[in-house]
């Protein structure tokens, strides 16, 4: 069962009833302003940070599950009756609904009663506002006197110490009216600069900023007093829960249409200059009244909205590919770059799954969330690999996360996880492919923020690298620290008190667990940043990092092959993670994957073995799953994972990100079948027609989809934040459609399910656009062996990069390589 269908001409999702089985989201804005909205206006806006400057209230967990969002009432004057166009929260009968998910906008349409209203929310480029833009068409053939009610509720910026500390909370919310507009401006008497204003382009009948007064005593979101009995009470908020409501008419003819604009920003003031006048409580609108009058007007909005669109054409022609597979077009050209930068923007902090407030910007999420598409990015990119760097430990180590906000370290969920420093590495190296930027390696950066502690880039990574050499256990393989990718497999951490963070509670520095997934990726890391240093010159660097890569190789396939796949981990006592000698937890996913990817056990059969057992054990129709057998009670001794229920998240879950290492894998031992086959079942696209099922927005990927153990299989959480949309882009775009940014030069090679007879490309890359055709003989398959670029015949499959602003053709056709003698 469907709940919409994708309009790929506008590059949207169109949701066509408005009751999906959980909220469908989107994203508004791209730079500083940010909002969530779902497919019923639910959702709120933030400024920067999702926790510290949340504009508006959100209510996560809710019942009905999504509640405040940026709400329209429509009321009929003649006979009273009213209903919201996004039909949240009245849930009204709708005579016709539709809302259309764009590319950074929601637009969200309805018809009742002869009336049809359509609202546009998108945050234009460069502002800290958002704009709704309603339209409202009379369809009877009689004049209609309506009444338009907006609302939103303000969140006192804090949204912790909003959702928690009541006593004082209740007392402190303020606001101003003045000309129609609604400021919201608790804390600004005193130790803030900022506050959130809310306008409107019509002239009010009325308005309300306290909520109990909108709403009327005992009454809900979805029955407002004011809006009931069609007045507001012009009720200026002292205390209990400011909100913002306009009360204006419309008096349509028959078949006429007007735009009404609602905009809600953020604005700051310099702190001497707050007041106006100077000595007064009253905000200085000097600044944000001329932003108020212009984004009020429709030409400059129906302008932004252009633009908008325009930047997401610019952004978008980056890659752009046809292949005989729709679901993969319409993933690859529109929604997978368009959730990149969702999960680049906002790392793990907001979403309907992440509440934010708990985290802010991961080390190790952050980084990944660069693969794939810094090709976009690449200015903001470099400057978040800079940032992130700023936070490194001395050691080489790093803070789990930073605040977005003040770009500083925190603990607050920990550090020594010990693969985060290794991801650092992933993301310049992906960087550099992608620019040829060797200047960023010579960016001076401190450790820790602390002046005087700056060396350059290329020492930051260094160290990283240190980081793992230095930290290793009894059998040279890397000690796990508190977790490595796998967060929830916590092996020094013994818990046995409810309520503590497996992540942050007394760690058991033991010294003896160890991690075969941070080998593989040591491995990984070592070798990419050894191609890093050939290139600014340093051969023996490079020569160390491969040696010291090597003796990994070596320590992985001493003391890391169960026999058919790879080992997971040590624990604290030496004993086996991810064996068959395991009654549970036999086999895991992240160590197959990643040790392929590094180029482990490919010359003597054990990858080609790791993935048979990948496939015969862990795969289902929904993906593969994280680990099976799963975990069925707890263990002291393997933390995290094995307190979720078998079948869910870490626990046996398919959990996505971890999918896409698998399809790499195979394409490099050349099964593009297998390859292709995987991407297909995690493919939100393809997956849309069982809606009903994955429950999930179709059009982005989600963190986990219920496992073979689950009392729901093929159910997805946790979509749109996560590591699964850099990864799938990176799978399918650099190793299936195998088109990928090296540092000497563009790779043309892709491993194609067989019944393919090619695809073409068109992708930008270091200033010069690469119109690519691949054929392929159905059935036949094969490699590249040589290319004809612009006409001429090259030997291997490297395109060297091309001037700026050039176009360069290339045709590859695969062939099955000629067997070496
Ligand atoms: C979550 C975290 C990510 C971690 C993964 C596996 O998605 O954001 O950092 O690697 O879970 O535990
Ligand atoms: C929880 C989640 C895991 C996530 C981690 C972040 O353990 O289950 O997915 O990565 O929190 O700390």
């Amino acid at each position: 069962m469907q709940y919409g269908y994708f309009d790929d001409e506008r590059r949207e999702y169109v949701v066509t009833q408005p009751d999906t089985p959980l909220p469908w989201m989107n994203y508004l804005g791209t730079e500083d302003h940010f909002g969530m909205i779902s497919n019923t206006a639910g959702g709120c806006s933030f400024y920067r940070d999702a926790r510290l400057r949340r504009l508006t209230r959100y209510r996560h967990n809710g019942a009905p599950f999504d509640l405040g969002g940026r709400y329209l009432y429509l009321r009929d004057e003649t006979d009273g009756d009213y209903w919201s166009p996004s039909w949240q929260p009245t849930r009204s009968l709708l005579d016709a609904y539709e809302c259309r998910h764009g590319l950074s906008y929601t637009s969200i349409s309805s018809q009742r009663g002869g009336v049809h209203a359509e609202v546009l929310y998108f945050v234009p480029p460069g502002e800290t506002l958002e704009v709704w833009r309603l339209r409202v068409r009379n369809d009877r053939d009689t004049r209609a006197d309506l009444s338009v009610f907006s609302l939103v509720e303000f969140c006192l910026w804090d949204a912790l110490d909003d959702s928690t500390n009541f006593q004082r909370n209740y007392s402190v919310g303020e606001v101003e009216v003045v000309d129609g507009v609604i400021y919201h401006k608790t804390e600004y008497r005193e130790r803030r600069n900022h506050f959130a204003y809310f306008a409107c382009s019509e002239p009010l009948a009325g308005f309300d900023t306290q909520r109990d007064v909108f709403l009327g005593p005992n009454r809900g979101w979805e029955s407002p007093l004011a809006v009931e009995r069609g007045r507001c009470s012009d009720s200026i908020a002292h205390g209990w829960a400011p909100i913002g409501s306009h009360h204006i008419r419309l008096s349509l003819a028959a078949s006429e249409t007007r735009d009404v604009i609602f905009i809600l920003g953020y604005s700051e003031n310099p702190t001497d200059a707050k007041f106006d006048p100077p000595g007064s409580q009253t905000i200085n609108k000097a600044r944000v009244r001329p932003v108020i009058e212009r984004w009020l007007a429709t030409e400059d909005v129906e302008r932004a909205f252009g633009a908008l669109r325009g930047s997401w054409d610019e952004l978008l022609s980056v890659l752009h590919v046809e292949t005989p597979d729709p679901d993969t077009d319409r993933m690859v050209n529109i929604w997978n770059p368009y959730q990149c930068m969702a999960t680049f923007n906002l790392s793990r902090s907001m979403s309907f799954y992440e509440s934010g407030i708990g985290r802010g910007m991961g080390f190790r999420d952050s980084s990944q969330d660069i693969l794939g598409f810094v090709g976009m990015v690449p200015a903001r990119a470099r400057q978040r690999i800079l940032d992130l760097a700023s936070t490194q430990l001395p050691s080489g180590g790093a803070y789990h996360q930073y605040q977005p906000l003040t770009k500083r370290g925190n603990d607050a969920i920990g550090s020594g996880f010990n693969d985060d420093p290794l991801w650092l590495v992933l993301a310049v190296s992906a960087y550099m492919k992608e620019t040829g930027d060797i200047a960023v390696l010579d960016e001076i950066v401190p450790f820790d923020n602390s002046p005087g502690s700056e060396a350059p880039l290329f020492e930051h990574l260094r160290r990283c690298i240190r980081y793992t050499l230095d930290r290793l256990g009894p059998h040279g393989l890397p000690l796990i620290g508190r977790a490595d990718w796998n967060d929830c497999l916590n092996l020094n951490c013994f818990s046995e008190s409810s309520g503590e963070s497996f992540q942050t509670t007394e760690n058991r520095e033991g010294g003896i667990a160890e991690s075969l997934f941070i080998a593989a990726q040591f491995v990984l890391a070592s070798n990419e940043l050894a191609g890093v240093a050939r290139l600014r010159g340093d051969g023996d660097e490079a020569a160390s990092l491969e040696a010291a890569a090597c003796r990994m190789v070596v320590a992985v396939e001493d003391h890391g092959w169960d026999g058919e796949w790879f080992l997971r981990a040590y624990d604290s006592l030496g004993g086996v993670v991810g064996s068959h000698l395991n009654a549970e937890g036999q086999i895991f996913a992240e160590p197959q994957g990643m040790s392929v990817m590094a180029g482990i056990g490919i010359s003597n059969g054990k990858a080609a073995a790791a993935l048979v057992s990948v496939r015969d054990r862990l795969a289902t129709e929904h993906g593969i799953m994280l680990v099976q057998p799963p975990f069925t009670r707890y263990h002291l001794e393997l933390g995290e994972i094995t307190s979720y229920p078998p079948g869910y998240k870490e626990n046996g879950g398919v959990f996505c990100q971890v999918n896409p290492w698998i399809m790499i894998a195979e394409t490099i031992l050349g099964d593009g079948e297998a390859a292709f086959d995987y991407y297909k079942r995690t493919n939100p696209s393809a997956r849309a027609p069982i809606s009903d099922v994955h429950r999930c927005e179709p059009y982005v990927y989600a963190q986990m989809i219920a496992g073979r153990d689950a009392a729901t299989p093929g159910e997805a959480k946790n979509s749109w934040l996560t590591g699964s949309a850099s990864w799938h882009l990176t799978a399918i775009s650099q190793w299936i459609l195998g088109v990928r940014p090296e540092l000497g030069g563009l790779r043309i090679d892709p491993v194609l399910p067989p019944t393919w007879p090619g695809f073409t490309a068109r992708r930008r890359w270091r200033g010069a656009t690469y119109e690519i055709v691949v054929h392929q003989e159905p059935g036949v398959g094969g490699r590249v062996q040589r290319l004809v670029v612009d006409g001429t015949s090259v030997e291997g499959s490297l395109v060297c990069p091309a001037p700026e602003g050039s176009t360069v053709r290339i045709e590859a056709t695969l062939e099955r390589a000629l067997p070496s003698c």
